[in-house]
C-alpha cells in the first residue's frame, strides 16, 4: 500500500514534539508501511533540506533511546519533504494537489495540526480542489471546539467535505497501550465483567495529574483551561471506556455506539451541582520535585489576574441500570505533586466481616502512566498464628493488604508502540476504533457545557492550590463527603 501522509502545521509543536517522533518510531519499529511519503506543509520559507535539517535538531533533543542515529535519520529523512503553503490562498491547494497527484497513492492521510478554528477554512479548501476523494483521510487534532456550537460548526463544515469514515479525530489517550488494555481486560476476560457493575463497586476514581505547568502554551492555556483541555476529551473517554457495556463486535461504530450512550447516561449539571460537585482551582508558586516553580499567573504569556483553571475534580453518576448511585470522580491538573495517570475501582467491603481489624475493600488500579499496568489490592492472611491464650479458640488473625501486579512493560517488552505513533498507523490503515466519532465528541460538550456557563457567571468559585500539592482541600472533601478518599489521602 502506497501512501502520503501530510501534516498541515508542519513545524508546529505538535509536529516536531510528537507527530514527527512517533512517526519516526513507526519507521524504526518497521511498522510503515512501504512506499510512504511524508510532507509537512507549513508557511515558513524553507526546502527538503532545511525542513529536515531543522527536524533533525530536534529529534536529537529527545530521549535517548528514541534518537536517531545518524544512519537512521538520513534514511528516514529521505521519506521526508516540504512543502510551503499559506492556507489562506486557494492556488497553494492546487500546488498541494499537484504534489500528490504526481504519483497517485493509495491512500492520502491529511493531518490538521493547526488551530482548529482553521479546519473548517481548510477542509473546504481541500474539498474545492477534489482533495476529498475516497483515498483522502483527514485527521483532526483536538481541541475540536470551544463549547458546543463551535464543536457543531467544525462538524458541520468537516462533514460538508468528508464522511463521517474519512473524518478521524484524536484523542491520544485512545492510542496509550494502557487505555487498549482497559478493553482487553474487560471484554478479553471472564473474571472482572461479573463484578463490574452497582453491586460490587463503591466508586470509581479517575486522575489525570501532571507535574508540569503550561510551560510555553500559557496563551492557548488560558483560553482553554483544564476542563476543556482534559476533562471534556482524555478524562471521558476513560470513563466511557470504563463504563460501557460489551459491545457486540470490535468494529469501531460497535464500540463507539456503546460509548456514546454512556456520555448520555450521565447525569446532567446544573447551577446548583455545579457548585456543589464541581471544584476547579489555579496553582500558586510552590515546590515540584524539589525545585520552586512559579504560580500560574507569572507563567509566561498569562493574563494579569487570569480566572483560568489549571485543575478539576467532579463528582458524575452514570444512570443506568449498571451504574445507578455510583459515583465517578474526575480529576487532573497542572502543576500537582506527581505526574501519573489511573482509575483506581474501590471494591465494595465484604459484607460480614469475620476477621478482625479495620479491612481495606479490595481495589484494582489501572495504571496508565507513567507505569502502565494493573495492580489487584487484597487481603491476605500471613500465616503467622498469634500466641495461645486461653478461652479464645475462634479465628484472631488480622489481614494484611497485599497486591497483585501486573507490569506491561515487563509483560510485553518489544511490542509497545506509543499512542501518536499508535494512532498515526491506525490512520493510515483506515482503522477507526481510536477514533471519535462526531456525535460522541458533541455529547462530550454538551455535558460539560452547564459547568461552563455556570463558571462565567461565578468568577469566585476559583480555589488557588500550591504547586506540587494535590489540588485545592475542596478537592479532597468532595469525596471524602460521600466517605471516601483519593489514594494518596486512603
Ligand atoms: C494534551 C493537553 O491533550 O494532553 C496537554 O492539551 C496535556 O495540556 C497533554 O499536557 C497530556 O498528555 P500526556 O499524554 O502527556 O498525559
Amino acid at each position: 500500500m502506497s501512501f502520503d501522509l501530510v501534516f498541515f502545521g508542519g513545524t508546529g509543536d505538535l509536529t516536531w514534539r510528537k507527530l514527527m517522533p512517533a512517526l519516526f518510531q513507526a519507521w524504526r519499529h518497521g511498522k510503515l508501511p512501504p512506499d510512504g511519503r511524508t510532507l509537512a506543509v507549513a508557511r515558513d520559507d524553507r526546502d527538503d533540506d532545511s525542513y529536515r535539517q531543522w527536524l533533525r535538531e530536534r529529534l536529537q533533543a529527545a530521549d535517548s533511546a528514541k534518537r536517531p542515529t545518524e544512519d537512521e535519520f538520513a534514511r528516514f529523512a529521505a521519506l521526508i519533504h516540504y512543502l510551503r503553503m499559506d492556507l489562506s490562498v486557494p492556488a497553494d491547494y492546487r500546488r498541494l494537489q499537484a504534489w500528490l497527484d504526481g504519483r497517485r497513492a493509495d491512500t492520502v492521510v491529511i493531518y490538521l495540526a493547526t488551530s482548529p478554528h482553521l479546519f473548517p477554512s481548510i477542509c473546504q479548501q481541500l474539498g474545492a480542489c477534489g482533495l476529498n476523494h475516497d483515498r483522502v483521510r483527514g485527521v483532526l487534532e483536538k481541541p475540536l471546539g470551544h463549547d458546543l456550537a463551535s464543536a457543531q460548526w467544525i462538524n458541520q463544515a468537516v462533514r460538508s467535505v468528508f464522511s463521517e469514515q474519512q473524518a478521524l479525530r484524536i484523542d491520544h489517550y485512545l492510542g496509550k497501550p494502557s487505555v487498549q488494555n482497559l478493553m482487553a481486560m474487560r471484554f478479553g476476560n471472564v473474571l472482572f465483567e461479573p463484578l463490574w457493575r452497582r453491586e460490587s463497586i463503591a466508586n470509581i476514581q479517575i486522575t489525570l495529574a501532571e507535574s508540569l505547568g503550561v510551560g510555553t502554551r500559557g496563551d492557548f492555556y488560558d483560553r482553554t483551561g483544564a476542563l476543556r483541555d482534559m476533562i471534556q476529551n482524555h478524562a471521558l473517554q476513560l470513563l466511557t471506556m470504563i463504563a460501557m457495556e460489551p459491545p457486540s463486535s470490535a468494529d469501531a461504530d460497535a464500540i463507539r455506539d456503546e460509548k456514546l450512550k454512556v456520555l448520555r447516561s450521565l447525569k446532567p449539571f446544573d447551577a446548583v451541582t455545579v457548585a456543589r460537585d464541581v471544584v476547579r482551582g489555579q496553582y500558586k508558586a510552590g515546590t515540584v520535585g524539589g525545585q520552586p516553580v512559579k504560580g500560574y499567573l507569572e507563567e509566561d504569556k498569562v493574563p494579569p489576574g487570569s480566572l483560568t483553571e489549571t485543575f478539576v475534580a467532579l463528582r458524575c453518576e452514570v444512570q443506568n441500570w449498571r451504574w445507578a448511585g455510583v459515583p465517578f470522580y474526575l480529576r487532573t491538573g497542572k502543576r500537582l505533586a506527581d505526574r501519573h495517570a489511573d482509575i483506581v475501582v474501590n471494591f465494595k467491603p465484604t459484607p460480614h466481616p469475620i476477621f478482625p481489624g479495620a479491612h481495606n475493600a479490595n481495589k484494582l488500579v489501572i495504571k496508565l502512566q507513567p507505569e502502565d499496568g494493573l495492580e489487584l489490592h487484597l487481603l491476605a492472611a500471613k500465616g503467622s498464628v498469634a500466641s495461645a491464650s486461653v478461652g479464645s479458640a475462634t479465628m484472631q488473625e488480622t489481614l494484611s493488604p497485599v497486591s497483585l501486579d501486573l507490569d506491561f512493560d515487563k509483560a510485553f517488552p518489544t511490542d509497545r508502540v506509543g499512542a501518536y505513533e499508535r494512532m498515526l498507523l491506525d490512520a493510515l490503515a483506515g482503522r477507526l476504533n481510536l477514533f471519535v466519532r462526531s456525535d460522541e465528541q458533541e455529547q462530550a460538550w454538551r455535558w460539560v457545557e452547564p459547568v461552563l456557563t455556570t463558571w462565567e457567571r461565578d468568577p469566585n468559585g476559583l480555589r488557588s492550590y500550591t504547586a506540587g500539592s494535590w489540588g485545592p482541600p475542596a478537592a479532597s472533601a468532595l469525596v471524602a463527603r460521600d466517605g471516601f478518599a483519593w489514594p494518596e489521602e486512603s
